[in-house]
This record gives structure tokens, sequence and C-alpha cells, in this order.
């Protein structure tokens, strides 16, 4: 099945579909009336949500313990897996690399005028590190992602990816001119009819198949099959691209990964990890064989032609990638801190779904009026701040509550919480969190609290 991306009206505008049906209208339509009207799928629900339930404001410093609307809370929606954010060292480090170069060098693209010694030395460590022969940076993981899978790509080549990919590689499909198949999530049947598809097409242009997922995925916390992906590599003699944002620094025995958990590291190609989870900075890496990283540097469209990484950044990450290789304990803590979580939750008789990572999701049923309710209960009675996930990203009657571990929560942190999430089971249970429709913190104590 070709994906849902490539027919005619799914992801056009109105606008272009009014074109492919031919129809003609005697006046322009106003960009802007059109979308007052249609707010986007998040954006409809804008207005009772924002600053609570979307765009939250979370004060103090960086860790499991902040402040939301003037109150104290437990926080479980930070990416700090190995708890950088805040290390005195890291912050040190930050703070002088700022203070001796300023945000601003070095001054344009990479190619251009924007290339230091300093960037050549992390991407040397990052290749070292996930042992593969050359890697380049990114500024900022999700156009760096999107740019690499053009880059690689030309129009006889196909794609075929797993169907929970994250969006940066829907985007990066979205830029490819060939042709593109889907498989469902996880689903190695599915992935090799897909496969089969992309071969036909391949037979007849010539092209290539380049295969993508990640390895952590990072809402449900379940790894990619990158073992039984790689099993197929002799038959279809495809290239795998895998987005390991979450699994970089956070699995596999040297923080390499879902792939080295897996025991698979060679027969991922390319491989692409962000700085903006275990790292806790921003920008991001692709590492792979050195003619292919020789290829991106000079075709990558988002790094030729945008600003290089600042110099605090990019020492900033040399110290956190120095701090992953040589303190595993780290990793270990984490490992702790998630065994105890998603063990204690599946005591307690929650459905944790089919996480094998850190990230740990909980399902609850109930509608998006409840899931609304459910955590506006968790924040304001307990004082225990995490992401709620809910339709289209799960179905309908599914509440999807994200919650991510980290090295510097504390095992009274898990208690605490697990017992919480009991007494909150139970009033959704008794139907007390009935509603049609968004809860209005607005007026409820959530308001009252921070006035
Ligand atoms: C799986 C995955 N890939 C890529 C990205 C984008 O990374 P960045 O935040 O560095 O742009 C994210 C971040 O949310 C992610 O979760």
């Amino acid at each position: 099945m070709q994906a849902q991306q490539t027919g005619c009206f799914s992801a056009l505008s109105q606008v272009e579909a009014y074109i492919c049906a031919g129809q003609k209208h005697s006046e322009t339509l106003d960009i802007f009336e059109r979308i007052r009207k249609q707010r986007g799928p998040l954006g409809q629900h804008s207005k009772e949500s924002h600053g609570y339930f979307t765009f939250p404001k979370l004060e103090g410093e960086l860790g499991p313990h902040m402040t939301f609307r003037g109150k104290p809370v437990l926080v479980w929606s930070l990416n700090n897996y190995l708890g950088l954010a805040n290390h005195p060292d890291i912050r040190k480090v930050d703070a002088e690399a700022a203070a001796q170069w300023g945000m601003a060098y070095p001054m344009g693209a990479r190619m251009m005028s924007g290339q230091t010694k300093y960037h050549e030395q992390l991407e040397q460590e990052l290749a070292a590190f996930m042992d593969k022969e050359d890697a380049f940076l990114l500024n900022y993981g999700y156009q760096g992602c999107m740019s690499a899978i053009e880059a690689l790509v030309g129009r006889h080549d196909v794609i075929v990816y797993d169907s929970e990919c994250h969006a940066c590689m829907v985007d990066g499909v979205r830029l490819h001119n060939g042709k593109r198949f889907v498989f469902q999530h996880n689903d190695m049947e599915s992935f090799e009819k897909m496969l089969r598809h992309a071969k036909r097409v391949t037979d007849e242009t010539g092209g290539g198949i380049l295969v993508l997922t990640e390895g952590v995925f990072g809402m449900a916390g379940d790894q990619g099959k990158l073992k039984e992906i790689v099993s197929y590599k002799k038959e279809f003699g495809f290239r795998l691209f895998v987005d390991d944002a979450h699994g970089f620094g956070s699995i596999g025995k040297n923080g390499r990964g879902a792939a080295e958990y897996q025991g698979v590291q060679d027969g991922v190609d390319v491989y692409f990890g962000t700085f903006a989870k275990a790292m806790a900075t921003v920008g991001a890496f692709v590492a792979s064989e050195a003619h292919v990283i020789e290829y991106l540097r000079y075709n990558m469209r988002s790094q030729t032609f945008a600003k290089a990484l600042p110099m605090p950044i990019v020492i900033g990450a040399l110290k956190r990638l120095d701090m992953i290789r040589t303190q595993p304990e780290l990793q270990d803590r984490l490992w702790e801190v998630a065994r105890a979580l998603q063990g204690g939750l599946v005591d307690a008789g929650f459905d944790i779904g089919r996480t094998n990572s850190v990230v740990t999701p909980v399902f609850l049923k109930g509608s998006l009026g409840e899931a609304t309710n459910v955590t506006l209960e968790l924040r304001e009675k307990f004082g225990i701040f995490c992401s709620i996930v809910v339709y289209p990203v799960v179905p309908k009657d599914v509440i999807m509550l994200r919650l991510i571990p980290t090295v510097v929560h504390s095992m009274e942190d898990v208690r605490y919480t697990i017992d919480a999430f009991k007494q909150v089971r139970e009033r959704l249970e008794a139907g007390d969190y009935k509603a049609d429709r968004i809860a209005d913190w607005a007026s409820s104590k959530a308001s009252a609290a921070s006035e």
C-alpha cells in the first residue's frame, strides 16, 4: 500500500485540493481567513488548552522538582535521561565556553566560514564513540534528520518506512521525489510486503531502497525491530537509516543506542542521534561510512545554507559526550529508576504497553475530556507533571500518560507517583472525571492557585 501522504488530497492544503479537482473559483481564497477557521489538529483546542495542557511554563532549576503556576511539581516530562541538563560540571563548561567564545562564533555555514577545529573534533569523537568511520554535525535534529533523508535518495530510489516514524523522518519522506511505502509499526510481515513492492519499483527504475525506522520510539518506548530488519538486508539489498534520538546515551552497553543493545550496530548504515535528549543541549549528528558522510557534508541543504552550531554548544557537547563515555554509572542509575518505575506500575496492574526502553507510557481508558481531568487532578492534587498523549496519536478512547525517568529522580519520587496513579485510576474507573469537553482549568482551583 502506498503511504497516505502520496494521495492527491490527503496531505495537500484545501487550496491545492481545489486545483487537483479541477474546480474553478472566481475569488482567491484569503489564506488568513482559511486558517482562522481551520486551526489544525492541535490548534483547534488552543483556546481551552494554551498555558496549561499546551505551552505550560515549567519554572525553576531543570530537574525532577520544578514549579508550575506557582506550585511545586514532580516533573516526569523532560528527556533529561542522564541528568546532564543541570549537572554542575556541564554548566561550568557551558558557561566558560560562552564567556570565551560568545554565542556568535563561528559566523556562517560550515562550508563557507563556520568551520572550526572543535566542530571537527566533536565529529571525530562521535564517530569513534559510535564505531563508524565518520560523523557530521547537524544544527538541530529535526531539520538535520529530514534533510539527511532528502539528500540520500534520488527520484529513482524508494523509501520504505515505519508508520510511527517521527515527524522529522516523515517530512524527509515528503521531500523525496520518488516512491515511498509505509509498513505497519514494527510489523515484519507488513515490512516484507513493502520491501517487495519497493523491489518491483527499483527493478524498473534501477534505483535503490532506503529503510527508515527509529531505535527507540519516543512515544511508546518500544524499540524498532532493528535485528529483524537487518536480517532482510541480504535478500533486498537496502540501506538502513535509524533515528535513535531516544536511544543515544540511554540504552546499549556503552550508551550507543538501540542497535548496540540489539547487537546489530554494523547493520545500521546511517545512524542519527540528537543532542536534545540524553546530552541535554541542542544539535545532532549523523554517523556512517566516510564517503557517505563526505557526500552529506556537501549535499545537505539544511547545513550548507544555515549557520554552524555556536562554539559553546560544540564545547558543551564534547564535555557531555565525555561524561557518557566515561561514566557508565549514569546509565546504570537511569535504568535503576526506570526499572523501579516500570516494575512498580506493572505490579500495581497498570498497562505500560510494549516499552523496552526507559520511556514509560501508562495506558488508561477514557475520553479526551477525561484525559484532561486526569491531568488536572495529577497536577493540582498530587503535584505531578507528566505529558498526556491523546487522539489522534492514540485511539479515541485511550489516554496515554508518558513518564520519562531520569538519573535525578529518587525512589521516593517513584513510589509517590505510583501511589498517586493508583488513586487517580480508581476515580477514573468510578467515572469521576467524565466530561465531554477539555477540563476548564482556567476557572478551577488551578487558576486560583497561581493568583
Ligand atoms: C525521534 C526523534 N527524532 C528527532 C527529533 C528532533 O530532534 P531535535 O529536538 O534535536 O530537533 C526528536 C525530538 O523530539 C525525536 O523525538
